[in-house]
């Protein structure tokens, strides 16, 4: 990928910028308080950088999944005041693109104000990345910046198409930390590499365990998706479900079963609950169908730290068991906290939703080289894949 135009270099003094930001917070559930953050604190360093050039900006992001129309509990509200409160100055509401609200809010804007626009997604000219759609985005600004890493897997009209029309677009702080850090963890490295890959699915995980494993030495693996392993190695072919067919591929590929690393213990359940009863077992006695293997424990544990202990670069993608469940996050809080303790001599990185939100719960979110705001753009750009925002901002010509 080309050098990504940075924001930093650019010369946007008192200029109209339209910052497509990455606001698709979360809410507690049934209301419309924001749960975390940190996608809103990420933004905060491009603002800044707009603020000492006196921009006039207009920041614009997605919430939700609306579906091109209007719903009352995915507006930008919450998110605007939150971003008034981390500013310490009034983000104006401009409304949705192409009313008169919006023109009359960025016409009256002065050097140094910010406004934003309703939520994208309300608009079905957004996913469709509707080519008129794009154009009132990019009437409204001289420049646009792109700060969205975690929408920019999307080819949406606000993240591939207003850069297509504009000439002068940048890549904002964030955009930029992130394709460094995540370039960097694809890089080959002189000591012991170590990829740790959890969750559910084994369909979900399929080309990133096969993109790391050209890469890294290890590829230790947990979650939901080490029962479909376990049937991939015992049962026969017509006995497997979709899942364990899968798990059979890369377990029959000799080169990927010399780096993959099963846990040999896990802790076993009849029932899917929090306060399920469970038998800590070896991981290939775990058979019965319908049993649940719901957190790595005993002798998986002391394996995988050991290895981790001793790695010079780690990237992790995936939980190692249902850590949101007390009785079963002790794999993924002793995972956490070994690649923590590994921060002062290795390159770190951890990404995927809820990889960042275990490292939030166990409190050791800062102890990283690198913690990834993205969720499916994470995932996409360790799979090897180019994000198309990120090819937008270098590839397309642009039209004016
Ligand atoms: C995310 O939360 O991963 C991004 O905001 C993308 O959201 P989407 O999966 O709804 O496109």
């Amino acid at each position: 990928m080309a050098t990504l135009p940075d924001l930093r270099t650019a010369n946007v003094v008192g200029k109209r910028v339209l910052l497509r930001a990455e606001l698709n917070v979360t809410f507690a559930p049934g209301t419309t308080e924001i749960a975390d953050d940190s996608r809103i604190t990420a933004t905060l360093p491009t603002l800044e950088l707009l603020h000492e050039q006196s921009t006039k900006t207009i920041i614009c992001t997605h919430i939700g999944r609306p579906g091109g129309q209007w719903a009352a509990d995915l507006t930008v509200e919450p998110v605007r005041q939150r971003l008034s409160d981390l500013l310490n100055r009034d983000v104006q509401y401009a409304g949705p693109v192409g009313t008169d609200q919006c023109k009359d809010v960025v016409d009256s804007l002065i050097p140094g104000e910010v406004a934003i626009l309703e939520n994208l997604r309300f608009n079905p000219g957004e996913e469709a990345n509707v080519p008129e759609f794009a154009s009132q985005l990019a009437e409204l600004a001289d420049a646009y910046v792109n700060d969205a890493f975690g929408a920019s897997h999307r080819a949406h009209a606000s993240i591939v198409g207003v850069p297509g029309i504009m000439r002068e677009r940048y890549a904002g702080q964030l955009l930029a930390a992130e394709n460094d850090a995540l370039s960097e963890a694809l890089k080959p490295t002189h000591g012991v590499s170590v990829a740790v890959v959890g969750g559910a699915k084994v369909a979900d995980k399929l080309a990133l365990i096969r993109n790391l494993a050209d890469r890294f030495d290890w590829i230790l693996t947990g979650g939901g998706m080490i029962k479909a392993f376990v049937d991939a190695r015992i049962r026969r072919n017509e006995t497997l479900s979709e899942e364990a067919q899968l798990a059979r591929t890369l377990w029959e590929d000799q080169d990927l079963r010399r780096k993959i690393v099963l846990p040999v213990h896990g802790k076993i359940t009849k029932e899917f609950r929090p306060d399920a009863e469970y038998h800590g077992i070896p991981i290939e006695y775990a058979r019965p169908a319908g049993s649940h293997i719901l957190d790595i424990d005993g002798a998986a544990i002391l394996e995988y730290t050991h290895l981790l202990k001793n790695a010079s670069k780690i990237v992790w993608n995936g939980p190692m068991g249902v850590f949101e469940w007390p009785r079963f996050s002790e794999g993924t809080k002793a995972v956490a906290e070994a690649i923590a303790d590994r921060c002062d001599s290795a390159f770190t990185l951890a990404g995927g939703g809820s990889t960042a939100e275990a490292l939030r719960l166990f409190g050791l979110q800062d102890k990283l080289t690198h913690v990834s705001t993205g969720g499916g753009a994470t995932l996409e750009f360790l799979e090897g894949k180019t994000l198309p925002g990120m090819a937008a901002l270098t590839d397309s010509q642009p039209i004016r």
